[in-house]
């Protein structure tokens, strides 16, 4: 597929940019406050993906709850936080996250 419009034509050349191969709690704890518009972020969804390890719906909440705080501390204003999340599904309850 060919891309009509890169992405990279409607960034400007004069922002920096870095990417960062950390734990997101220690990379964030490093930032000003408000420095970002606009923050998306897609966390583990605890529901037992290869790449993570299942907690219990309690712990899972209460690290993104540590993260959260730190996202909100770093966005700006004006800016929007984009949290991707799926539902949470236990042997009795299936709880939307989102
Ligand atoms: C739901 S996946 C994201 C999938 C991604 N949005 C995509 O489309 O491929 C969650 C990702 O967070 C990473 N991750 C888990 N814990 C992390 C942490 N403490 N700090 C940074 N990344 C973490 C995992 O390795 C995984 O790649």
């Amino acid at each position: 597929m060919k891309i009509k419009e890169p992405l990279f034509n409607y960034i400007n050349p004069s922002i920096k940019y870095s990417i960062e191969n950390e734990d997101s709690l220690t990379v964030l704890k490093t930032y000003k406050d408000e420095i970002f518009d606009l923050i998306i972020t897609s966390p583990p969804y605890n529901i037992g993906k290869s790449y993570e390890t299942k907690t219990s719906i309690e712990d899972y909440l209460a690290t993104q709850e540590e993260i959260i705080k730190e996202l909100i501390r770093v966005l700006s204003e004006k800016g929007s936080i984009c949290w991707q999340v799926e539902l949470s599904v236990t042997s009795t309850h299936a709880i939307c996250l989102n």
